[in-house]
């Protein structure tokens, strides 16, 4: 067991990498609270993991929320009583469109969840982490924050943003003990795929289009994220931090 005693918070658990990471975390041993603004969503998750014989809960949060990430730490130290791995996950996309149509709306709701809600999140918990001088934070960036695509220019920045963001954390972190890493996925089979694509679904030439971009010939399952996460989550990955650790089949060379 990887994570055996470890207490893992997933943010955007309901649904697509968040779900997979939370599964797989549990099915390595952790007790994982699965949070998500969409509550039955992440009660799904946690119900797949106890019928799996894990451990979790779900909690309602938002993530733009400071009293909501707040709230999440303290139940899940009413909980288990301790907090080792914390995987700000949850994102919003965009759909693609040129810079002189996007509206503020769009820029401050992508900002806030992806850039802001990651702040907030790790504020929450890293008084925790420096209690118990040990802890991970992995965020879910993308290949969009050094490697955009054309029209997603906000959604780009805010995951550019977040990758930079955790630099800076983890070197301020890493006297207590406490890792940040950057996970940097290329498009993904999650329910938020169609978006970036301009779409309600994916049709075969989007993605067609999308995997051509892709030199391992294929787009990432969450499976994949939930693998990479459970690396750098564990004690394998004890000398890695600070990195934008890419899973997307070479897009990025
Ligand atoms: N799918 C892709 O192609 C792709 C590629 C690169 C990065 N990402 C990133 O991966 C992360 C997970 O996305 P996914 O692809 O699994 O999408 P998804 O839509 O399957 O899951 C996102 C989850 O986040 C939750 N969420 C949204 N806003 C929230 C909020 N304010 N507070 C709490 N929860 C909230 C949603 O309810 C949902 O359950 C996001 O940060 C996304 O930007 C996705």
């Amino acid at each position: 067991m990887k994570l055996g005693g470890k207490v893992a918070v997933v943010t955007g658990a309901g649904s697509g990498i968040g779900a997979a990471s939370a599964v797989r975390f549990a099915a390595e041993g952790a007790r994982v609270i699965c949070a998500d603004i969409n509550e039955a969503a992440a009660k799904k998750t946690a119900e797949a993991i106890e019928k799996a014989g894990g451990q979790a809960l779900e909690v309602r949060a938002d993530v733009t929320s400071a009293v909501d990430n707040q709230a999440l730490v303290d139940q899940t130290l009413a909980a288990w009583n301790r907090l080792d791995i914390f995987y700000a996950n949850a994102g919003v996309p965009q759909s693609p469109l040129p810079i002189e149509s996007v509206d503020e709306a769009t820029f401050d709701r992508i900002m806030a969840v992806n850039v802001k809600g990651v702040f907030l999140g790790i504020r929450a918990v890293v008084p925790v982490m420096k209690r118990q001088k040990s802890g991970v934070i992995l965020v879910t960036g993308s290949t969009a924050g050094h490697r955009p695509r054309p029209g997603l220019q906000v959604y780009a920045g805010s995951k550019g943003m977040v990758a930079s963001m955790a630099k800076g954390i983890a070197l301020e972190l890493a006297p207590h003990g406490i890792r940040v890493v950057t996970i940097a996925p290329v498009a993904t089979e999650t329910p938020m795929l169609p978006t970036f694509m301009g779409k309600t679904a994916v049709d075969a030439a989007d993605r067609e289009a999308f995997v051509k971009t892709v030199p391992m010939g294929r787009l990432n399952t969450p499976e994949d994220l939930a693998n990479a996460a459970l690396f750098l989550a564990s004690d394998d990955a004890a000398m890695v931090t600070g990195t934008v650790f890419e899973v997307d089949g070479g897009r990025c060379i």
